[in-house]
């Protein structure tokens, strides 16, 4: 299979986008719901997490491993890098993506507190375009907004989050803003009606799924089948919301959750 891991929910965003693009594919999910939220952590416990979460998936023999966490892709990348199979992390990917999208070269990134004061998203995007002007903000209440199932767009606490957080992002005039964090797709439509039409949301989610699917391709290390790919849910904490979240996260209901038990 492959692995795909994230501090809870969000990564799940990955998954939908890899149930698309590779049906035929198996994948082995790990949220650490026990211990989400991640962005709000010191490097050191990020590290320590992402360590076990990577050693969690090994065992389970998968053949690559996304890192579906803007956090833990920012700022322990180094442990997925260091472990021994194929990794992807969402920030290059992510970056890869607004670099193509924009036109003016101004270009948002919203993501946890750790994230953004990690400069990892401005470092990748300066990489491919050094003219590109980058302006971040952290947004931490999205992560737990999502995790408690509050994504309406029309749910007014919803929305008073979003404008506070994004208002000054809408006066930078940008043309892409980077959901540098792979719970905010749940949001991407209260954040679209804040941020107005003329602004491309980049799902990093998705992005990072395209590129493990290219390098899977290009590794040889595909399945083959075409369809009839399974999935299989593991938590650190079996919480009330995960099963009703995850639901909307994927469009399709998820059965089977097992509770892994650190030791
Ligand atoms: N999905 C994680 C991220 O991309 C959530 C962050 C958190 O746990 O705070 O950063």
């Amino acid at each position: 299979p492959i692995g795909v891991f994230d501090s809870g929910l969000g990564g799940l965003s990955a998954v939908a986008a890899l149930s698309s693009l590779l049906p035929g594919e198996d994948v082995v999910y790990f949220g650490d719901t026990g211990r989400v939220p991640y962005g709000t952590r010191s490097k050191a416990a990020i590290l320590q997490y992402a360590r076990q979460d990577v050693a969690f998936l090994k065992r389970q023999g998968v053949k690559l491993i996304i890192a579906a966490c803007g956090t833990v892709s920012s700022v322990a990348g180094e442990v997925g890098r260091g472990c021994g199979l194929p990794f992807v992390g969402v920030v290059e990917p992510t970056a890869a993506a607004a670099a193509a999208a924009t036109r003016s070269g101004r270009v948002g990134v919203i993501g946890t507190a750790a994230t953004v004061r990690s400069g990892a998203y401005e470092q990748a995007i300066h990489a491919l375009l050094p003219a590109a002007q980058v302006f971040c903000r952290p947004c931490g209440l999205f992560v737990q907004m999502v995790e408690e199932g509050f994504t309406s767009p029309r749910d007014p606490v919803v929305q008073a989050v979003c404008r506070r957080y994004l208002q000054p992002l809408v006066a930078e005039r940008l043309d892409v803003l980077i959901l540098g964090c792979t719970h905010f797709p749940l949001l991407r439509e209260a954040i679209g009606e804040v941020m107005g039409p003329g602004v491309q949301l980049i799902d990093s989610g998705r992005a990072a799924a395209e590129y493990a699917a290219g390098l899977l391709r290009q590794k040889g290390l595909l399945s083959g089948r075409e369809v009839g790919g399974t999935s299989s849910f593991f938590v650190s904490d079996r919480t009330p919301a995960f099963c009703e979240v995850a639901d909307r996260f994927l469009g399709r209901p998820i059965t089977e959750v097992t509770q892994v038990r650190w030791e």
